[in-house]
Formats: structure tokens, sequence, C-alpha cells
């Protein structure tokens, strides 16, 4: 079986078992924080397993794209040498939400394995919890499995949790037994699985979700029981297909054979194995990643993913491969994947930009680390360390392993210290892991009252009449809201029936306001989504004397000056979305926005910096589109629908069945923009008033920001300005002419200023250093070495930079050879933060083998720094501009290094 036929058989399966086929979600979470990316398949389920989110279907089957990065099994350095890690992987399950259960679970899931996909069933093994009675009974009620083939192991096997708090429950797996152990292990006589032999592969978990784990590690019963369950497509196409590692099988292999043909390095050869599979591996998690909206970047997710292609990156070196090349994997990868997941071939062009622009920018990266390289070096003693903060930057920021390092310092007789490089990359990688479990709320609320919930009205309403729902304390006492001398006021969330507040979603921040009734002011300050409950964020300016006993009804009401000028930025980013398509074509679509009352920002796929006419042009069609006030509607239609009548959809983002489409213009046929949206917006777009793009700027490869303002916001931008104007015209005394013109004036005048001040120096420099029998004032005075010539040295205090500092070194060879004496000059000053000295030799010395290169670096080299130069002109520096000025204070030290060279 093919990997896409195994794909097929799974979902078809479930699918005749009446499963809802659902669509993966974005491998990049849309509205979990805490989760940096998709890592199972339930995780779209969360709200219904918390049940805070229902669905119009009870049993679901899919492929979920997941990447896992981080976490204790998923070591990035695994991937590669391991045959059976990767950081991207597609999980096939299927759920039950409080519909069937274990039996049905267990019945299906052996009835699939032996007989769709034809397992041998002497080979297939069932893990049980320790303590789940029902489901051992339950393999051997339900299947045929072999009775000593089942066994139980205890909770870090078989009791799946989803995070810190939250729903979780016992689980089963299927295993199969390969019958060898992975090479270089040894399967004990006992063998079975969950030991490490890697004779057993786990091919299957079947989750029974129902306990919900709270903040204080207390279990409670789920009022419903579901299903959730996960298998590895990569392990099942492995077994299936007979070979010894995922990378042999179909998925990987297209991609492992390009590799292979671009660096002429075949797959396997003399046992190089881990930089092709390194290469197929990280190409599919970028891929996908960059598919679904995220990019590479110094944070997060986007640090992860600069990371993965980093990897890649010196992976293909290792191959020999320098110019960028993980674009041309891509069309192999839409050959393999594309068929199921069509945003892959939708955004290939797309994916591509991005890595060839990060792949490049990588290697402008490893030359800038060679530089870095050298300047840590140049400062460090004869058998020196590199710290481990050294060696991590090298290998954080300029991509360098540590081997490349450990190599490099060697050869140059350094040391590494490793331990301290180890440190640092475990404090990065705790950075990294930040959202790599759930943080799920725990669902504790209060109710206060029964009934639907959650109900959004504020398309129209602004001010309801209804009631509290839910409520629970966050942080601070009940009590010391009426406290008058606690200032710092207890916070709270809480649920209504009916909603006026938006919240926060598609870049549109939430509404803010009050809720009031009797004995009751709460400030709202941020309202979230979590699963079908709006969760309004407030702080209590008053709340009834007796804890919990909330008044009904109550007042909603959003601060309506604060939306008024959210809905224009908001229509706004539409018009700018449909100017930009139009002006610099269909590439464009968005990649986030930000919509606040003071301003909005949109990003965008564009891969050159967008020229001033362009701007200029993209603002004039939007306040075209302004003046002609066209309406602003909505209609609520299906998303084939809507995608077939051209509406723009959002990167990533998952949509419903039901969706809503903004859609701006009279003309049904020619509408000005049409897109899905659930943001609220301007009723016209003459409401708007004017629109200014602020300004412009890539916020990665391929992506580029503009920051603009509509509406009032705009209006105050352009008063700002207006008062800047004339402060300018006051200060340059311009009435009544153009102050750019008197500006420009200034501006020359000042620069020949500049210019008279920069020769006025040079001369009081050349007056400062005098002949050499007068010297005295600004060095010390000119003492004879041995043989006759004379040496001039001291710190030169009046050289402010490299260029004073040199001309006094000029100066001291014309002088000398006005006094027709041969000798040596070395000054020194600080210049910026470092100590930088000149040495000069007279060419009758340099003709006797003197060397101003090895003189003033052994200086150098004794205040802890380092340089060279010619025989006759020699600088060099250190970053110890105490240790290197006392040095050349020191006339005896400085006198007896010179001494030594003549
Ligand atoms: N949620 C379960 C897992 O990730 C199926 O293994």
């Amino acid at each position: 079986m093919t990997s896409a036929e195994i794909r097929r058989a799974f979902i078809d399966f479930f699918r005749e078992k009446e499963h809802r086929v659902v669509r993966s979600a974005p491998v990049v979470p849309q509205d979990d924080p805490t989760l940096l990316f998709t890592n199972a398949g339930m995780n779209q389920f969360k709200d219904v397993f918390l049940g805070t989110g229902t669905r119009d279907y009870s049993r679901a089957v899919d492929s979920q794209k997941c990447i896992r990065v981080s976490g204790k099994h998923n070591d990035l350095e695994e991937v590669g040498p391991s045959p059976n890690h990767h950081t991207f992987f597609e999980m096939l399950g299927n759920w039950s939400f409080g519909d069937y259960y274990k039996a049905e679970a267990i019945r299906w899931a052996w009835e699939l394995m032996t007989e769709v996909y034809g397992l041998p069933k002497d080979k297939l093994h069932a893990t049980v919890f320790t303590e789940d009675d029902e489901a051992h009974q339950l393999w051997q009620s339900e299947t045929d499995i072999e009775p000593a083939h089942i066994s139980r192991h205890g909770h870090k096997d078989n009791f799946w949790e989803m995070g810190e708090v939250g729903p979780c429950g016992p689980c089963t797996e299927i295993h199969i037994d390969l019958g060898k152990p992975a090479p270089g292990k040894v399967s004990p006589p006992d063998d079975g699985p969950n030991t490490d032999s890697g004779r057993f592969v786990e091919l299957w978990n079947l989750v029974f979700i129902q306990y919900h784990r709270d903040a204080k590690g207390n279990l409670h019963d789920l009022p419903a029981k579901h299903v959730d369950t996960g298998a590895g497509l990569e392990r099942i196409t492995r077994v299936l297909q007979g070979v010894d590692s995922n990378y042999d099988t179909d998925l990987f292999q297209p991609l492992i054979q390009t590799v292979g043909e671009i660096s002429g390095v075949p797959y396997g050869e003399g046992g190089i194995l881990t930089p092709h599979r390194v290469i197929a591996d990280h190409v599919r998690a970028l891929s996908f990643a960059i598919a679904d909206g995220a990019l590479p970047g110094n944070e997060g997710r986007g640090y992860v993913l600069r990371r993965i292609l980093r990897r890649a990156a010196r992976f293909s070196r290792e191959l020999g491969i320098t110019d960028p090349f993980l674009a041309d994997l891509v069309p192999v990868l839409v050959d393999v994947m594309g068929g199921h997941f069509d945003e892959l071939k939708q955004r290939m062009a797309h994916i591509q930009t991005v890595l060839k622009a990060e792949e490049e920018s990588f290697a402008r990266t490893l030359d800038r680390g060679l530089e870095h390289f050298a300047l840590i070096t140049e400062t460090l003693p004869e058998g020196g360390t590199i710290s481990g903060e050294e060696a991590f930057k090298l290998y954080d920021t300029f991509g360098f392993p540590l081997d490349l390092t450990e190599l490099m310092a060697r050869e140059r007789g350094y040391v590494v210290d490793n331990a301290g490089f180890q440190r640092a990359m475990e404090q990065a990688r705790e950075k990294s892991r930040g959202g790599a479990k759930f943080q799920a709320a725990d669902t504790t609320f209060d109710t206060v009252t029964q009934g639907d919930h959650s109900e959004f009205v504020g398309y129209k309403e602004l001010t309801v009449r209804t009631s509290i729902r839910k409520a629970r304390l966050i942080e601070g006492e009940w009590s010391d809201a009426n406290d008058p001398d606690v200032h710092i006021k207890p916070e709270l969330e809480v649920v209504l029936a009916m909603t006026p507040f938006y919240a926060e979603s598609g870049g549109q921040l939430a509404d803010t306001g009050m809720i009031h009734g009797k004995q009751l002011h709460l400030d709202v300050i941020d309202v979230q989504h979590d699963g079908d409950l709006r969760i309004h964020r407030c702080r209590a300016v008053r709340l009834p004397d007796k804890q919990g006993q909330w008044p009904d009804p109550i007042e909603a009401q959003v601060d309506t000056l604060r939306r008024r000028n959210i809905l224009p930025h908001h229509t706004a980013t539409h018009l700018l979305q449909a100017a930009l398509r139009q002006i610099l074509g269909d590439h464009v679509t968005q990649a986030g926005s930000r919509v606040g009352p003071d301003y909005m920002t949109f990003d965008f796929t564009h891969f050159e910096r967008v020229t001033e006419e362009q701007r200029r042009e993209a603002e004039a069609m939007v306040n075209a589109w302004i003046r002609e006030n066209h309406p602003v509607s909505e209609e609520f239609t299906t998303i084939e629908e809507a995608k077939q009548r051209g509406a723009m959809a959002l990167f990533g983002e998952k949509y419903g069945d039901v969706v809503r489409m903004i859609k701006i213009g009279e003309d049904e046929r020619h509408l000005v923009s049409a897109e899905l949206c659930g943001g609220t917006h301007a009723d016209r777009t003459g409401d708007l008033m004017m629109f200014r793009i602020e300004g412009e700027a890539a916020v990665s490869a391929g992506v580029r920001r503009m920051t603009c303002t509509a509406g009032e916001a705009a209006w105050a931008k352009s008063m700002e300005e207006r008062e800047s104007l004339s402060r300018i015209t006051e200060l340059v005394g311009s009435r009544g002419s153009d102050p750019a013109d008197k500006v420009e004036k200034l501006i020359g005048r000042t620069r020949e200023m500049e210019k008279e001040i920069e020769r006025l120096k040079k001369a009081a420099l050349q007056g400062a250093v005098r002949f050499v029998e007068d010297w005295g004032e600004e060095l010390d005075a000119p003492d004879d070495l041995e043989g006759g010539a004379l040496l001039v040295s001291g710190v030169y205090e009046a050289a402010g930079d490299r260029d004073a500092l040199q001309a006094a070194g000029d100066k001291i060879i014309d002088d000398l050879k006005k006094a027709k004496r041969e000798g040596v000059g070395i000054v020194g000053a600080a210049v910026n933060d470092s100590f930088m000295m000149v040495c000069v030799v007279t060419p009758g010395l340099v003709k006797r083998g003197m060397k101003a290169g090895a003189i003033v670096g052994e200086l150098a080299k004794k205040a802890g720094g380092g340089g060279g130069g010619k025989p006759n002109f020699a600088t060099a520096g250190s970053r110890q501009i105490d240790r290197a000025d006392a040095l050349l204070r020191n006339r005896p030290e400085v006198r007896k290094v010179v001494q030594s060279h003549l």
C-alpha cells in the first residue's frame, strides 16, 4: 500500500462508521497562544473535551498535521540519527464526543489493523493501564488477540494527559513486534512493548478521556466520556511497506533521492544517512508551517523554524551543497503530499520564496560568523578558552555546530568550554519549550444563572441588559473591591448570557467597557474566546457585599468611543488589501493584522520594498473608495460558495461550515472587496473619513507590514503633523515661504561648518606634533636607542580617532626625516571602546630588518590584544584600554621591546 492509500483507508474506514471527515487543523494554532505548534489530533477538539465547545457531529476522523520540536522525547538533535523521529508527522485519528466508548474503539482499531491493513495478528500486542480491567476484558471479548499479548503498564505509558491541567484518561496502545531489536540494541528474553530495545513499535494510541485534572492535581469525572486516538502515519507506512526506517517509505524516499541527486552523494553511500534524513524531514516541517502562515523569526514559533532551517542548511553543507536549495525540494514534497494537503500546492511559490530568502540570509550569517569567530579569538591568549556563551552564540546566531567551533578552535590552539555551551543550550531550550504543553484553563467557573451563554449581539448593540451565567475570581480577594485602602482591585472572569463585547480575534482587539448592576461595577479590560465561551476579564470597582451574590439582571456596556475608532480601522484593512492586490498583484495575501482604536497594521506577502509611488497610489485608491461612500454589508454563506465568488480567506485560518462574508461595494458583481471576516465594521466607507499609510517595513522574508490610520486617528495624526510643521516654520523663520527650502539651506550650512571644523582639527593636530627636538609636550621626550636611533613613544591623548592617530605616526616619520635621524615611533590612544597603537619605523631601520608589525604586535599582546602590518607602518589594538595605556606610558618597558627588535 502507498502512504496515500494507507491514509485514505483509515479515513474511509471511519467514514463508513458514520464519522464526520474533518480537515486537519492548521499546524500553526489559531487561537491557542499556549501552543507553539499543533502537536496532536485532538488539539482542535480541546474545547469539546473541556466542555466549553460543541460540534454538530459526535464522531470525527482526520489526518492531522503535527509538529513536535521540543519536550523530552522530541529533541531536535535526534531527528536524523534516529530512524523514526520527526519534527513533522501526520497523526491519523478517530474521535467520539460522548458517543461510543471503549468497546467500539478497541473493536474497530483491531478490525482496521488486521483486516484492512492485514497486519499479522500474532505480531500485534496491546497495552492497557494497570487499573483498567474493563479495557483488558474488552480486548479479549471484542477481538481475537492472543491473550498473552495483552500487558498492563503504569501511568507513564498508559495514562494520557493533555497538559498539567485538563482532560485526561487511561489509554490502550497497539504495538507491533518487528522480530528484531533496533541496530545496536539488544532484546531481552522477556522483551515486550515499552522497552528500549526498539523491537516493539507503538502504532496506535487509544485514549479514553474520562477525567478532568484540576490545578491542584485532583481528578474529577467529566460529564461525558470521549475517545481520542492517534496513529502515526509514518510508522504504519513503515511497517506496511516492510522497511527498516520511516525514511525508507514512499513518504520520504522521493525527497531523499532528490537530495542525493542534487548533492551527488547517494543516500546510504559510505554509511551517510543523517544529512539526507534531516533535510527531508525539515523541509516537510518548514513547508507545512510556512503554508499555514508561520515564518522564520527571532521568537517563539519563528525561532524554532529558523533553527530547523539552519540545521537543514548546515547538513546540506556536509553534502557539499552551499547554494540555497531547500526550495528545490518543495515541488517534490507537493508531489508526495499535495494531493491530500492542497494548501501546499496553493502556497508553493510562497514557501519557496521564504525558504530561499531565509537560506540566503543564513549564508551571509555564516560569513559573519567567521568574522565573529576571528573577533572572539583576536583578544584570546594562546591556549585560551572560548566561553560557553560565545560558542552558543556562534551556534545560535551564526549556525556554527559545536564541532565546527571546536575544530576551528583546535586548529588555532584554543579550547572550547563544552559544559558552558551545554548550559547555554539548555537555557535556550527552556525558551522554546515554553508553549509545548497546553495550559488548559481550569474550567472551575461558578454557575451564576442557568441557560444559553455567550450569544454575540455586538454587531448591532453596544449596550444590553442580560445575565451573568458564570463567574470566577482570578486574582485578589473579593472584599478588596470595596475596601478603600486597597488599591489593587481583584480581577474576575465572567461569562454572560448575551454580550455586546467583541472578543479578540482575526487581529481585531477586544472591546473594553463595563458591566454594572445592583452593588456591582466591573471594568471590562479584555475579552477572549475559549471554545464557545466569551470570557470577559474584569477589574472589580464594586462587588456585592456578600461573596458570590451576583445581581440579576446586569447591564453590559461597550466603550462606544473606543469601538467607534476600531470600526474604520478594520474596514480599512479590507480596503488596503484590495488596493494592494490591484497595485502590487494577486500574490498579495494577508499574513496577519492588528486592528485597534489608535492604528492598524496589515501584514501581507510581498517580496520587495513597496516604493514610495506604490504607497501613494494605495493611499489614494483607498481614499477614493472612502469618498465614493460604498456600503459595507455582511452575508452568511458556505466557504465553498464564498471562495467561488472570489472572497479572500485568511492564511491558515480554520473556518466553520457557515462563514460570514464582508462585502464592500454597491454592485454585487463588481465589489470593491469581499472577505471572510468575523470583525466589526463601519456601515459605509465614508465613515472612514480619511486613510493614511504611516509606515512600511519588512516583517520577515516575503512579508511586509504597513502601519496605517483611518477615521479620527488619521485626523489626529494630520493635526499632529500640522502642529509640528508650524513649529518648524516658526523656528526657521520661514513664514510665507516653504520651510523645506529654509531647512535645506540650513543643512547645507551645517555641512560646510562640519568640514571647516575637521580642517581646523587637523591643523591643530599638525601644530601639536612638533619637531622631534622639542617634542616633550604631548609625548615623552625622545630617547636614544642603542645604536643611535631615536625612540618616540607615548599616549597621545589629543587623538580622537583612527585617522588622527595615523596622522600622528606620519608626522613622527616626517619629523625624524627632517631631523635626519633614524628612529621608531609608537603612539597610542583610546579610540571608541578600544585602545589603538600605531608604530612607524624609518626606512634605514627597516633596511636593517626592523619590523613595525612585529613590535606593535608584541606590545599589543602584552596588553591583551593583537595586530600587525607592514615593516614601516603597523597598527594594533586591545579592548583592555587601561592595561594598554599603562604599558605605553611605561617607557623602559617599551624601550626593552623595541630594543629587542633592533
Ligand atoms: N492524543 C493522543 C496522543 O497524542 C491520542 O497520543
